[in-house]
Protein backbone atom coordinates (compact mmCIF):
# COMPACT_ATOMS: atom_id res chain seq x y z
CA UNK A 1 0.00 0.00 0.00
CA UNK A 2 1.96 3.28 -1.03
CA UNK A 3 2.07 6.07 1.58
CA UNK A 4 1.79 8.85 -1.46
CA UNK A 5 -1.04 10.75 -1.63
CA UNK A 6 -2.42 9.16 -4.98
CA UNK A 7 -2.15 11.50 -8.20
CA UNK A 8 -4.81 10.69 -10.59
CA UNK A 9 -3.33 11.24 -14.22
CA UNK A 10 -5.38 10.45 -17.37
CA UNK A 11 -4.38 7.34 -18.78
CA UNK A 12 -3.66 5.85 -22.09
CA UNK A 13 -7.05 3.65 -22.55
CA UNK A 14 -8.95 7.01 -21.73
CA UNK A 15 -7.35 8.90 -24.03
CA UNK A 16 -8.29 5.61 -26.54
CA UNK A 17 -11.74 5.69 -25.28
CA UNK A 18 -11.97 9.75 -26.68
CA UNK A 19 -11.91 8.02 -30.09
CA UNK A 20 -14.54 9.78 -32.27
CA UNK A 21 -15.34 12.09 -29.12
CA UNK A 22 -14.68 15.12 -27.66
CA UNK A 23 -11.49 16.29 -29.07
CA UNK A 24 -8.41 15.10 -27.50
CA UNK A 25 -6.32 18.91 -26.59
CA UNK A 26 -2.56 18.29 -26.38
CA UNK A 27 0.61 20.48 -26.10
CA UNK A 28 4.16 19.73 -25.92
CA UNK A 29 6.21 20.43 -22.44
CA UNK A 30 9.83 20.69 -21.66
CA UNK A 31 9.80 21.91 -18.06
CA UNK A 32 8.22 21.89 -15.25
CA UNK A 33 6.54 25.47 -15.22
CA UNK A 34 5.06 25.27 -18.50
CA UNK A 35 4.15 21.72 -17.56
CA UNK A 36 1.79 23.04 -14.95
CA UNK A 37 0.13 25.71 -16.78
CA UNK A 38 -0.99 23.86 -18.98
CA UNK A 39 -1.99 20.85 -17.26
CA UNK A 40 -5.46 22.21 -16.38
CA UNK A 41 -6.51 22.51 -20.50
CA UNK A 42 -4.52 19.58 -21.71
CA UNK A 43 -5.77 15.73 -22.02
CA UNK A 44 -1.90 14.88 -22.65
CA UNK A 45 1.38 16.49 -22.39
CA UNK A 46 4.21 15.39 -24.65
CA UNK A 47 7.88 15.49 -23.91
CA UNK A 48 8.57 15.87 -27.68
CA UNK A 49 12.65 15.59 -29.19
CA UNK A 50 11.44 18.76 -30.42
CA UNK A 51 13.11 20.08 -27.34
CA UNK A 52 16.52 20.02 -29.29
CA UNK A 53 15.39 22.33 -31.48
CA UNK A 54 13.27 24.36 -29.62
CA UNK A 55 15.32 24.58 -26.27
CA UNK A 56 18.61 23.32 -27.20
CA UNK A 57 19.53 25.07 -30.21
CA UNK A 58 20.40 22.11 -32.76
CA UNK A 59 19.37 22.00 -36.58
CA UNK A 60 17.12 18.60 -36.07
CA UNK A 61 16.23 16.49 -33.36
CA UNK A 62 18.75 13.55 -34.43
CA UNK A 63 21.24 14.92 -31.92
CA UNK A 64 18.81 14.21 -28.50
CA UNK A 65 19.76 11.65 -26.26
CA UNK A 66 17.91 9.31 -24.15
CA UNK A 67 19.53 11.67 -20.98
CA UNK A 68 18.36 14.57 -22.36
CA UNK A 69 14.89 13.01 -22.70
CA UNK A 70 14.27 11.26 -19.21
CA UNK A 71 15.53 14.65 -17.47
CA UNK A 72 13.20 16.82 -19.31
CA UNK A 73 10.29 13.81 -18.60
CA UNK A 74 11.06 14.20 -15.23
CA UNK A 75 10.71 17.78 -14.93
CA UNK A 76 7.20 17.47 -16.70
CA UNK A 77 6.31 14.72 -14.27
CA UNK A 78 7.14 17.35 -11.86
CA UNK A 79 5.04 20.10 -13.30
CA UNK A 80 2.13 18.26 -14.30
CA UNK A 81 -0.67 16.33 -12.00
CA UNK A 82 -3.60 15.47 -13.76
CA UNK A 83 -2.36 15.36 -17.94
CA UNK A 84 -1.21 11.95 -19.37
CA UNK A 85 2.32 12.60 -20.09
CA UNK A 86 4.01 10.78 -22.92
CA UNK A 87 7.65 10.62 -23.60
CA UNK A 88 9.58 10.49 -27.17
CA UNK A 89 11.68 7.88 -28.12
CA UNK A 90 15.28 10.04 -29.06
CA UNK A 91 16.70 9.00 -32.81
CA UNK A 92 18.86 5.43 -32.27
CA UNK A 93 17.29 4.53 -28.88
CA UNK A 94 14.79 1.85 -30.79
CA UNK A 95 15.17 1.83 -34.49
CA UNK A 96 17.51 -1.34 -33.93
CA UNK A 97 15.38 -4.11 -32.61
CA UNK A 98 12.31 -4.50 -30.45
CA UNK A 99 14.19 -5.85 -27.30
CA UNK A 100 16.36 -2.34 -27.66
CA UNK A 101 13.24 -0.16 -27.74
CA UNK A 102 12.04 -2.50 -24.95
CA UNK A 103 15.17 -1.52 -22.79
CA UNK A 104 15.20 2.03 -23.27
CA UNK A 105 11.41 2.49 -23.04
CA UNK A 106 11.52 0.66 -19.59
CA UNK A 107 14.41 3.73 -19.10
CA UNK A 108 12.01 6.27 -19.66
CA UNK A 109 9.18 4.67 -17.83
CA UNK A 110 10.88 3.90 -14.70
CA UNK A 111 13.39 7.15 -14.18
CA UNK A 112 10.03 9.51 -15.34
CA UNK A 113 7.46 7.36 -14.55
CA UNK A 114 5.54 9.04 -17.25
CA UNK A 115 2.91 6.89 -18.47
CA UNK A 116 3.71 6.23 -22.68
CA UNK A 117 6.26 6.90 -25.00
CA UNK A 118 5.82 7.74 -28.71
CA UNK A 119 7.80 6.65 -31.73
CA UNK A 120 8.44 7.60 -34.92
CA UNK A 121 7.41 5.32 -38.13
CA UNK A 122 4.29 3.16 -39.36
CA UNK A 123 4.10 -0.21 -40.67
CA UNK A 124 8.20 -0.34 -40.25
CA UNK A 125 7.58 -0.39 -36.31
CA UNK A 126 4.68 -2.71 -35.89
CA UNK A 127 6.54 -5.42 -34.81
CA UNK A 128 8.46 -2.94 -32.13
CA UNK A 129 5.20 -1.21 -31.10
CA UNK A 130 3.61 -4.86 -30.14
CA UNK A 131 6.86 -5.31 -28.47
CA UNK A 132 6.18 -2.64 -26.19
CA UNK A 133 2.35 -2.95 -25.85
CA UNK A 134 2.39 -7.26 -24.86
CA UNK A 135 5.02 -5.91 -22.09
CA UNK A 136 2.84 -2.94 -20.38
CA UNK A 137 4.02 0.11 -22.29
CA UNK A 138 1.41 2.04 -23.67
CA UNK A 139 2.72 4.05 -27.45
CA UNK A 140 1.93 6.62 -29.43
CA UNK A 141 2.50 5.92 -32.97
CA UNK A 142 3.88 8.79 -35.19
CA UNK A 143 3.05 8.52 -39.20
CA UNK A 144 3.49 11.38 -41.53
CA UNK A 145 6.15 13.79 -41.42
CA UNK A 146 8.45 11.96 -39.43
CA UNK A 147 10.85 14.88 -38.39
CA UNK A 148 13.84 11.55 -37.19
CA UNK A 149 13.86 10.56 -41.14
CA UNK A 150 14.40 13.94 -42.80
CA UNK A 151 17.48 12.93 -44.25
CA UNK A 152 15.91 10.12 -46.17
CA UNK A 153 12.83 12.10 -46.73
CA UNK A 154 14.74 15.37 -48.42
CA UNK A 155 13.47 17.60 -45.72
CA UNK A 156 10.34 18.54 -43.88
CA UNK A 157 7.68 17.84 -46.12
CA UNK A 158 4.01 17.90 -45.92
CA UNK A 159 2.76 13.67 -46.48
CA UNK A 160 0.08 12.39 -49.11
CA UNK A 161 -0.06 15.31 -51.21
CA UNK A 162 -0.71 13.04 -54.29
CA UNK A 163 -3.00 10.45 -54.15
CA UNK A 164 -0.67 7.82 -55.28
CA UNK A 165 0.78 8.32 -52.11
CA UNK A 166 -2.00 7.83 -49.67
CA UNK A 167 -1.97 4.02 -49.66
CA UNK A 168 1.30 3.62 -48.19
CA UNK A 169 0.40 6.31 -45.33
CA UNK A 170 -3.43 3.95 -44.76
CA UNK A 171 -1.32 1.25 -44.54
CA UNK A 172 1.30 2.44 -41.82
CA UNK A 173 -2.08 3.74 -39.53
CA UNK A 174 -3.43 0.57 -39.83
CA UNK A 175 -0.13 -1.51 -39.18
CA UNK A 176 0.45 0.71 -35.77
CA UNK A 177 -3.27 0.13 -35.06
CA UNK A 178 -2.91 -3.51 -35.11
CA UNK A 179 0.34 -3.36 -33.61
CA UNK A 180 -1.50 -2.02 -30.33
CA UNK A 181 -0.67 1.77 -30.43
CA UNK A 182 -3.23 3.46 -28.38
CA UNK A 183 -2.96 6.60 -30.60
CA UNK A 184 -1.52 7.99 -33.66
CA UNK A 185 0.56 11.49 -34.58
CA UNK A 186 -0.33 12.28 -37.82
CA UNK A 187 2.04 15.11 -39.01
CA UNK A 188 2.22 17.25 -41.90
CA UNK A 189 -0.55 14.97 -43.71
CA UNK A 190 -2.74 16.65 -46.22
CA UNK A 191 -6.01 17.11 -44.99
CA UNK A 192 -7.97 14.86 -46.89
CA UNK A 193 -5.99 11.75 -46.34
CA UNK A 194 -5.87 13.05 -42.50
CA UNK A 195 -9.75 13.29 -42.24
CA UNK A 196 -9.69 9.39 -44.38
CA UNK A 197 -7.57 7.98 -41.70
CA UNK A 198 -9.28 9.11 -38.91
CA UNK A 199 -12.23 7.52 -39.77
CA UNK A 200 -10.73 4.55 -40.66
CA UNK A 201 -8.78 3.49 -37.73
CA UNK A 202 -10.07 2.74 -34.28
CA UNK A 203 -7.58 4.39 -32.04
CA UNK A 204 -7.50 8.36 -31.76
CA UNK A 205 -5.25 10.21 -34.12
CA UNK A 206 -3.49 13.46 -33.00
CA UNK A 207 -3.02 15.81 -35.77
CA UNK A 208 -0.42 18.74 -36.45
CA UNK A 209 -0.60 20.11 -39.75
CA UNK A 210 -3.28 18.06 -40.95
CA UNK A 211 -7.20 18.04 -40.50
CA UNK A 212 -9.55 19.47 -38.10
CA UNK A 213 -11.56 16.30 -38.38
CA UNK A 214 -8.32 14.48 -36.38
CA UNK A 215 -9.70 13.06 -32.69
CA UNK A 216 -7.05 16.13 -31.51
CA UNK A 217 -4.59 18.43 -32.34
CA UNK A 218 -1.02 19.01 -30.78
CA UNK A 219 1.08 21.75 -31.22
CA UNK A 220 4.52 22.48 -29.93
CA UNK A 221 3.79 24.79 -27.16
CA UNK A 222 6.66 27.41 -27.96
CA UNK A 223 5.32 27.50 -31.53
CA UNK A 224 1.85 28.42 -30.64
CA UNK A 225 3.13 31.36 -27.76
CA UNK A 226 4.73 33.24 -30.26
CA UNK A 227 7.96 32.50 -28.72
CA UNK A 228 9.58 30.74 -31.68
CA UNK A 229 11.69 32.38 -34.18
CA UNK A 230 10.61 30.02 -37.43
CA UNK A 231 6.94 28.40 -37.43
CA UNK A 232 5.50 25.58 -40.01
CA UNK A 233 2.99 27.44 -42.08
CA UNK A 234 0.18 25.10 -40.12
CA UNK A 235 1.53 26.99 -36.60
CA UNK A 236 -1.74 29.39 -35.60
CA UNK A 237 0.37 31.70 -33.08
CA UNK A 238 -2.29 32.01 -29.51
CA UNK A 239 0.01 34.42 -27.89
CA UNK A 240 3.22 36.66 -28.77
CA UNK A 241 5.39 36.05 -25.56
CA UNK A 242 8.58 36.08 -27.62
CA UNK A 243 7.44 39.92 -28.25
CA UNK A 244 6.17 40.36 -24.37
CA UNK A 245 10.00 38.89 -23.02
CA UNK A 246 11.50 40.77 -25.13
CA UNK A 247 9.83 44.26 -24.18
CA UNK A 248 10.17 42.98 -20.40
CA UNK A 249 14.27 42.40 -21.42
CA UNK A 250 14.94 45.73 -22.74
CA UNK A 251 12.49 47.97 -19.78
CA UNK A 252 14.83 45.71 -17.12
CA UNK A 253 18.05 47.11 -19.14
CA UNK A 254 16.89 50.71 -19.46
CA UNK A 255 16.11 51.06 -15.91
CA UNK A 256 19.48 49.31 -15.13
CA UNK A 257 21.33 51.04 -17.01
CA UNK A 258 19.88 54.59 -15.71
CA UNK A 259 20.03 53.54 -12.39
CA UNK A 260 16.81 53.58 -11.96
CA UNK A 261 16.22 49.74 -10.59
CA UNK A 262 16.50 48.76 -8.26
CA UNK A 263 14.00 51.39 -6.93
CA UNK A 264 13.83 51.50 -3.03
CA UNK A 265 10.73 49.30 -2.74
CA UNK A 266 12.72 46.58 -4.49
CA UNK A 267 16.09 46.90 -2.11
CA UNK A 268 16.41 46.09 1.96
CA UNK A 269 16.83 48.03 5.06
CA UNK A 270 18.49 47.07 7.73
CA UNK A 271 16.74 46.42 10.97
CA UNK A 272 17.10 48.78 13.79
O1 LIG B 1 8.72 16.12 -31.00
C1 LIG B 1 7.61 16.64 -31.09
O2 LIG B 1 7.36 17.74 -30.59
C2 LIG B 1 6.58 15.91 -31.81
C3 LIG B 1 5.31 16.63 -32.12
C4 LIG B 1 5.56 17.60 -33.20
C5 LIG B 1 4.20 15.70 -32.44
O3 LIG B 1 6.77 14.79 -32.14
Amino acid sequence: MSVQKPIRRTTAPQITARKGGEPIVSLTAYHAHTAAIADNHVDFLLVGDSLGMVMHGFESTLPVTLDLMIMHGKAVMRGAQKALVVVDMPFGSYEESPPQAFQNAVRIIKETECGAVKLEGGARMAETVNYLTERGIPVMAHIGLTPQSFNVMGGFKTQGRTRDSWQVLEDDAQAVTEAGAFAVVLEAIAEPLAARITEQVPIPTIGIGASAKCDGQILVMEDMLGLSPRVPKFVRKFGEVGRFIEEAIADYSAEVRSRSFPAEEHTYDVKD
